[in-house]
């Protein structure tokens, strides 16, 4: 080839030539040439380095409970783009997979979990075997989910806020920017943009749609966790509960209680299902247990201190008269935060590793602290150190959605109401401000539904009875390309729920009742209504 031939069509393939002309020019640069793919500059960040690359169908081996089945991913071509902030010294990697054949025109951004930021091909295989070009960040902070030991603290024993501020927010933005900009380059087309996330991922939900308005068309957000400063000190409470009432029940002894309440209030919306739909109506008092309780064929003695644990735990922290959040729902299990351990024959407590690792790295800022020496005064010392210190990064719950709603947003939020880990009233107290903050209920719905699933834990991921969300991404889709706002999604009980069932997830604040007669297995012989 000459060398005015190489320049001519070295022309042709520069994006922003092509940009230039009609579409018919347009061909001449086939579109779906992964080692070409562009990314666009970044504003705060530069680009360290990008990879390039095809790679053939594979299967994905399951790893619950993220990924309960293997997965056949398609052919794809996989970019890894690594960034770095000035003034950080971090190195952000996003990877990002578009299928080889059969895009769906969209595009999605997937969220993390614990203390990772996103879960890589855990996550990505899925969604690109469902046709979608995907994208997951590590945030820089190694995305290890049980820890942030490795990054919390500067060399100096500060706190490494650059890095938390990738993980709160900006990573949320930088995956949406990049992603996007991949997948018009590489399919020469505007994706529609969607994020999915549920916990950590639900709050990165949230971040975008609060901080980042234009980042995504569709978000779905499970489980958020926000109000992150507050809700995790909140997990500490059954720890220092136990502490305070001075024994640690074993979780048989808790789960008896949860299982007594769980069997009173169960029918008091007319269907034995193992499940408690109207936590609101349930009086259970745990005093009224105690004594001997056959569980499952197991004997349990409950004490009257035990009685008193459960109750507190379910009251929340009341510290000083004043309530710094909710309690546990009734019929959430207790195993985790209100976790116990044998030390040398003796039960001790053993708090969740999301409180114990945020106090010891980001409040107290020694890795060495000891929680079990929290009582309740400390614990609403802590509140407030972690209010005041961290509400303003890492609260993410602002109500005003306004830009969100002008630029076209659709939000989605569910949140299981036997959730163990993250207290779903934060989210319906989320819900209850966007409305005060944006004209009420109804002006809300317009473009933000939020579902409250009666039975179910955090994400749907544990062995709770309830009705799992089963097609809420298919409802936020459906939501937007054919108009049908969702009234309630369809929930189906996981496998080793004592009863299988399907019900409606009801949009709040209505709630499933059935109908009266026909088969109370199905979710067609209930109703969504107002709670009486
Ligand atoms: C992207 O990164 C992953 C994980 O490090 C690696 O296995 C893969 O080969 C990289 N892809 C390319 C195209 O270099
Ligand atoms: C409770 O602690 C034990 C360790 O004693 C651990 O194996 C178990 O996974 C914990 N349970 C939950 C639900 O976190
Ligand atoms: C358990 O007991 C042994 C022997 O008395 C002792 O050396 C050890 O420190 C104890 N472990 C804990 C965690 O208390």
């Amino acid at each position: 080839m000459d060398i005015l031939n190489l320049l001519i069509l070295t022309l042709f393939l520069s994006p922003h030539f092509i940009n230039a002309f009609p579409s018919p020019l347009y061909s001449l640069r086939s579109p779906h040439i992964c080692s070409e793919v562009q990314i666009l500059p970044l504003p705060g960040a530069s680009v360290v380095s990008l990879q390039r690359g095809e790679k053939s169908a594979f299967t994905l081996p399951a790893a619950p409970p993220l990924l309960l089945d293997s997965v056949s991913v398609p052919s794809i071509c996989e970019i890894n783009i690594t960034l770095t902030h000035p003034a950080v010294d971090d190195k952000v990697n996003i990877q990002v997979w578009l299928p080889l054949e059969e895009w769906n025109g969209r595009f999605v951004a997937l969220g993390g979990s614990g203390w990772a930021a996103g879960h890589g091909p855990l996550t990505l295989g899925p969604a690109v075997a469902g046709g979608f070009a995907a994208a997951s960040t590590d945030a820089g902070v190694f995305a290890d989910p049980s820890s942030p030991a490795l990054w919390a603290l500067k060399e100096n024993g500060e706190v490494n806020l650059g890095l938390l501020t990738n993980f709160a927010s900006r990573s949320v933005h930088e995956m949406a920017v990049i992603g996007k900009a991949v997948t018009e380059s590489y399919y020469g087309k505007k994706p529609t943009s969607y994020w999915n996330g549920c916990s950590t991922g639900g709050r990165q939900g949230l971040v975008a749609a609060q901080q980042y308005p234009d980042d995504f068309d569709r978000i779905l957000a499970g489980a958020p966790a926000i109000y992150w400063p507050t809700y995790v000190m909140a997990e500490l409470w059954p720890q220092v509960v136990m502490k305070e009432e001075g024994i640690f029940p074993s979780q048989d002894e808790l789960n008896a209680v949860v299982t007594a309440a769980v069997a009173v209030c169960d029918g008091l919306d007319g269907i034995q299902d193992n499940v408690i739909t109207d936590l609101a109506k349930c009086n259970f008092d745990p005093s009224s247990v105690v004594g001997k309780l056959n569980i499952d064929g197991k004997e349990v003695t409950i004490t009257s201190k035990i009685a008193s644990i459960v109750k507190k735990i379910w009251e929340g922290p009341i510290i000083d008269s004043q309530r710094l959040w909710y309690g546990m729902p009734i019929g959430a299990p207790l195993d985790s935060l209100a976790n116990t351990t044998l030390v040398n024959g003796t039960r001790a407590g053993l708090p969740f590793f999301v409180p114990d690792t945020w106090i010891r790295y980001f409040i107290e800022q020694d890795p060495d602290f000891q929680i079990s020496s929290v009582g309740s005064g400390e614990l609403g010392q802590l509140f407030s150190r972690s209010q005041t210190e961290y509400d303003n990064l890492f609260n993410n719950a602002n109500p005003d959605l306004s830009r969100f709603q002008s630029s076209g947003g659709k939000l989605l939020v569910w949140h299981g109401e036997a959730d163990q880990l993250i207290y779903p009233q934060g989210s319906t107290q989320y819900r209850q401000c966007v409305e005060k903050a944006m004209g009420g209920g109804s002006k809300v719905d317009i473009f933000f539904r939020y579902f409250q699933a009666p039975g179910v834990d955090h994400c749907g991921l544990g062995s709770t009875p309830g009705a799992r969300p089963s097609n809420a991404f298919e409802a936020l889709i459906a939501w937007v390309e054919e108009g049908i706002a969702p009234e309630a999604l369809k929930g189906q009980t996981p496998p080793s729920a004592p009863a299988q069932f399907t019900r409606k997830i009801c949009r709040y604040p209505l709630v499933p009742k059935y109908r009266g007669f026909g088969d109370a297995s199905s979710l067609e012989s209930f109703d969504c209504v107002q709670a009486s």
